[in-house]
């Protein structure tokens, strides 16, 4: 009877390996909280930041939650991140690749600063394929059927009035998802997006140079879907929901948490 509860639990992620790239803020900092939360055995949070990094770990639980330096941009760092978690823990089961950056200026495609355009390609395009490779790597060696999730935005499907290398960037991730879910699915392993509408978090609200709050206030304002304001908790679910086995069958889907966006409205 004991042991039927403890297996029974009703946590989603039990004895679960997970890595969250850009884990020591904003979307993927909630997501690790919910993959903790959620039973999981060990989540990795790789990132840049390492003193926000190392905090989160602290108040997640050195027991459930571990903090790796992991410049998604530089592919020998994402292999070790990849090898050492396998090493420790023995698999990985989930790989959430959600690092990200927004250039500091417009961008609009007259202006393109294009040193800027090939360091957000690094990260967002070229970082997410290399977390992609190593995870599905180090899955199809021990045989995992484990669950790839990528962070692309609404902006992998509309064009904006600014911002034309992050749309590009996430119109490219949408491929490397859709490509990557085609041959993985042969060893039974999911690749899946988020697609959220904006919210605040501290790479929109530094973008903006406004508090959380009047960040919130303008995303409330712009959107279609009235009585809730979007949170990285929202988007965390959603994750939860492609890593967890309530999603068994899902793969190669753009999961758009964006509260019926509606581009220009
Ligand atoms: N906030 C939004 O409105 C929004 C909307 C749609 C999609 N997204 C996407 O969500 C993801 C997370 O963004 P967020 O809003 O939580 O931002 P955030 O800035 O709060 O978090 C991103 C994290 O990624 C880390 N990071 C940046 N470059 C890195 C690198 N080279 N290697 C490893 N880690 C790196 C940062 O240090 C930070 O901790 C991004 O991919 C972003 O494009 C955000």
């Amino acid at each position: 009877m004991a042991e039927s509860i403890l297996t029974n639990s009703g946590l989603r992620l039990t004895d679960k390996v997970a890595i969250v790239t850009g884990g020591a803020s904003g979307i993927g900092e909630a997501t690790a909280r919910v993959f903790a939360d959620q039973g999981a055995r060990m989540v990795v949070i790789a990132d840049i930041q390492d003193e926000l990094g190392n905090q989160v770990v602290a108040s997640i639980g050195t027991h459930r939650c571990t903090y790796v330096h992991c410049d998604v941009a530089d592919e020998d760092q994402v292999q070790n991140l990849v090898q050492s978690t396998v090493n420790v823990y023995g698999k990985l089961d989930i790989m959430f690749s959600n690092a990200g950056i927004l250039s500091p200026s417009d961008q609009t495609v007259t202006e393109l600063d294009m040193s800027q355009f090939d360091r957000l390609f690094a990260v967002n395009v070229r970082g997410m394929a290399a977390c992609v490779k190593h995870a599905a790597r180090a899955m199809v060696e021990r045989s995992v059927r484990g669950s790839i999730v990528c962070t692309a935005s609404v902006a992998g499907s509309h064009g904006g009035v600014k911002s034309t290398d992050y749309t590009m960037s996430k119109h490219a991730v949408l491929g490397l998802m859709r490509s990557a879910s085609v041959q993985l699915a042969v060893h039974g392993i999911r690749v899946n997006c988020v697609s959220p509408t904006g919210l605040a978090t501290p790479l929109t609200c530094k973008k903006k140079g406004m508090s959380e709050e009047k960040v919130k206030e303008f995303y409330a304002q712009n959107a279609r879907l009235q009585g809730v304001v979007l949170t990285p908790k929202h988007v965390a679910d959603a994750v939860l929901f492609l890593v967890s086995n309530e999603s068994e069958f899902v793969t190669s889907l753009d999961l758009r948490v964006d509260g019926c966006f509606n581009y220009g409205r």
